[in-house]
């Protein structure tokens, strides 16, 4: 009798792309996009672009300059890109080049770091939450938490230094921009900082492999969704393939300036702002000739500070609470453990 085992191990989209003669999808991957949605335009030129040296300038016309900027792409947006923002290119270079070394280890070498729980400190894993998906994503991922506690994987060699240096440049970065959003809210400078602990802060590495798909038009790679933190800082190995909601369409991001962030604004920013500023809704389309890989660094507060709307902004403007409290790293395991869907996360928060 034939006895059906399935594979203890799991199935990468890797594996899958480079086995030989792969015309179609199975059709676990197959994705059904709702038949009356249009198809995504681009807008490349109207993506708002933050100018991180003005925004830290000691200058306070330019500061200020950059903030009405900021304010504006967040109310508009809730995206932006980052440029003199002071991160070394050749690092970003070598986050891309380690990261993309990680998926060419062996399987027993990634294995070590399946995905087990969704807090474990070192995940590898394909699709989404493959417990709740449904169907699968084109996609395969790694995800190490580098902060407040710094962890690593040990392969390939070098990870270690660039990432450690990366948790480091980027805290920076973020510290400056919520800075900036703070101003732009009307509240101190250091609010964010301070109210919601960022020396503590949770910094979450995820790497996305897309490799090249047969069927780019029936296979998602990430379905829509926001990020759980304050700001997401993606970077990318130059394929296109990050759409963001802009005014209820999907808008394509194309290759971005050089040396430059792409930066999401995310679920925590929305429930402190008290909805001033919304997270973006995103997804990851694949394509059928180039593997695509970003790398994007989720910064959120610190894990046990439980977030809530600024008290200034609901007693200076009067306006009503839009949430309820809740610890930062239980909003992540919420949204981890779920299905990916839109910003449905946030309903389970709000008053
Ligand atoms: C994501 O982290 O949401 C994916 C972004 C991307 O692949 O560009
Ligand atoms: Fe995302």
């Amino acid at each position: 009798l034939a006895t059906c085992v399935y594979p203890l191990k799991m199935n990468s989209v890797k594996a899958l792309a480079e086995s030989p003669d792969l015309n179609h999808i199975p059709s676990i991957y197959a994705y059904s996009v709702n038949s009356t949605e249009l198809p995504a335009s681009d807008l490349q030129d109207a993506i708002p672009t933050i100018d991180f040296s003005l925004l830290t300038s000691a200058d306070p016309d330019l500061r200020s300059q950059m903030i009405r900027e900021l304010d504006t792409a967040c109310k508009d947006w809730g995206f932006f890109q980052v440029i003199n923002h002071g991160v070394p290119e050749a690092l970003m270079n070598k986050v891309i080049e380690k990261s993309a070394e990680f998926f060419d280890l062996t399987d027993d070498e990634k294995n070590e770091f399946e995905d087990k729980g969704v807090l474990d400190p070192i995940r590898y894993g394909t699709s989404f939450n493959t417990k709740k998906d449904g169907i699968l994503y084109w996609r395969d991922f790694l995800k190490v938490i580098i902060h407040p506690d710094f962890h690593y994987p040990n392969k390939p060699s070098g990870f270690r230094e660039v990432l450690m240096e990366y948790s480091k440049r980027t805290r920076e970065v973020v510290k400056g921009l919520l800075s900036g959003i703070s101003t732009s809210l009307g509240l101190d400078q250091a609010y964010v900082e301070k109210a919601l602990k960022l020396e503590s802060s949770l910094q979450i590495l995820v790497v996305n492999l897309y490799p090249p798909c047969p069927q780019p038009e029936l296979a998602m790679g990430l379905p829509p969704h926001s990020d759980h933190g304050l700001l997401t800082l993606l970077i990318n190995n130059g394929v296109s393939g990050l759409q963001i909601k802009h005014k209820g369409k999907w808008v394509n991001v194309n290759n971005d300036l050089p040396n430059s962030f792409l930066v999401n604004t995310a679920d925590q920013h929305q429930i402190f702002s008290n909805e001033k500023y919304k997270s973006v809704e995103h997804r990851a389309i694949v394509n059928n000739a180039v593997k695509r890989l970003s790398v994007a660094m989720a910064n959120g507060p610190s894990p046990d500070t439980a977030v809530e709307p600024a008290y200034k902004l609901l007693t200076e403007e009067r306006c009503k609470r839009a949430y309820n409290p809740m610890k930062y790293k239980e909003y992540v395991e919420m949204q981890q453990s779920n299905k990916l869907d839109g910003k449905t996360c946030l309903d389970k928060v709000r008053v």
